[in-house]
């Protein structure tokens, strides 16, 4: 019986040197201490012996299945070694790989360049307004003082959006900002009618018009209306106000200078240049050797305009301008081509 047991220890002993995994492990437990392994048959067969046999043979089986498991455990925590130094074999770090690049979002440059000027404005005093895109041809024209069919609509093509026939008052895109200036001062005069405030607003955001779009010209933009309005506002307020924001946003030392110009909403109208803020003024391709770069048309608000809008123009007087933010853009960058704003190409739009 010793002989027999020496035999099973021996044999399990020598199966589990090519136990390699878990399954393997699980099968040689089967095959060698399971219930039906040659190793319990002696145990269930101790019934059969004699009384003296009995227990030499027990403590002998018992000593077999002792160092079975020890065995068995033993190359338990083998094969966990070695499937974890495999795993850290395959799985190890390359430090070496190109990294996954983080998006990060950004604004658009046109808010970036609405901002800047905003900004400015607010620290000289400014608050912004915000009106309407869709508008109505009243507010967008005419209590600006183009009366229907007039030549001046000409240059400000429009959009039109469906809304019934509403004869000579069709609604449209807006097609500058200027329209807010009728809606402020209404409601600046609706605060007090008896004494209006005195106004002094930027209104920002986007127009459209109805053109062929070019490397030049697009048929939406963004706009920055000023308007102030008060008792005893001139020209000269008009020009300190430009000169301080260009010095603001183009650099101290720059030089602005006034060209007349008309528009039917200003009397007397201007547009603005500054000196070249690419060459200093020396003249460059920017400024196709001028010298100058017009950023902005202006004027005194309109008599007309002022009454449209509620204020008494035999007591109040004001100045408004409009600026283009893109247009500041394509001076500054040197961009060429105004469609890179809207034509969401990525390459363009990260650089800013
Ligand atoms: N509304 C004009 C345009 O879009 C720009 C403009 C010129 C606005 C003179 C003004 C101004 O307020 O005084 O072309």
């Amino acid at each position: 019986m010793q002989d027999k047991l020496n035999a099973i220890e021996k044999a399990a002993l020598e199966s589990l040197e090519s136990v390699k995994d878990q399954a393997a492990l699980d099968a040689w437990r089967v095959a060698h201490v399971g219930r039906s392994s040659p190793l319990m048959q002696v145990f269930s067969e101790l019934g059969k012996l004699s009384k003296e046999e009995r227990p030499v043979v027990g403590q002998a089986a018992n000593k077999v299945k002792v160092a079975l498991e020890a065995a068995l455990a033993e190359r338990t925590e083998a094969v966990k070694a070695a499937a974890l130094a495999k795993s850290l074999e395959e799985e190890q770090l390359d430090v070496t790989l190109p990294g996954r690049t983080v998006n990060v979002g950004r604004l658009h440059p046109s808010t970036q360049q609405l901002r800047r000027v905003l900004d400015i404005l607010a620290d000289m005093g400014f608050q912004v307004y915000t009106s309407p895109e869709v508008e109505s041809d009243e507010i967008n024209f005419q209590m600006l003082n183009f009366p229907p069919h007039h030549p001046a609509r000409e240059m400000q093509d429009s959009f039109y959006v469906e809304a019934g026939d509403r004869g000579d008052n069709p609604i449209l895109m807006r097609t500058h900002t200027s329209p807010g200036q009728i809606r402020a001062m209404r409601e600046f005069v609706a605060m007090n009618p008896s004494d209006p405030p005195a106004i002094r607003i930027a209104l920002p955001g986007m127009c459209f018009r109805y053109e062929q779009v070019t490397t030049r010209s697009e048929m939406q933009f963004n706009q920055v209306e000023g308007l102030v309005v008060g008792k005893g506002i001139t020209f000269a307020d008009l020009k300190g106000t430009i000169a301080d924001f260009a010095r603001r946003m183009f650099g101290q030392d720059v030089r602005t200078r006034f060209r007349a110009s008309y528009f039917p909403f200003t009397e007397p109208s201007a547009e603005v240049d500054v000196e070249c803020f690419v060459c200093g003024g020396k003249g460059c391709q920017v400024c196709k050797n001028s010298g100058w770069l017009e950023i902005m048309g202006c004027g005194m608000v309109h008599p007309v305009v002022l009454q449209n809008g509620g204020y008494d123009p035999k007591v109040y007087s004001g100045f408004a301008w409009g600026m283009g933010p893109e247009r500041q853009l394509l001076l500054r960058y040197k961009i060429n081509d105004i469609r890179y704003f809207w034509g969401n190409d990525m390459r363009f739009l990260s650089q800013f």
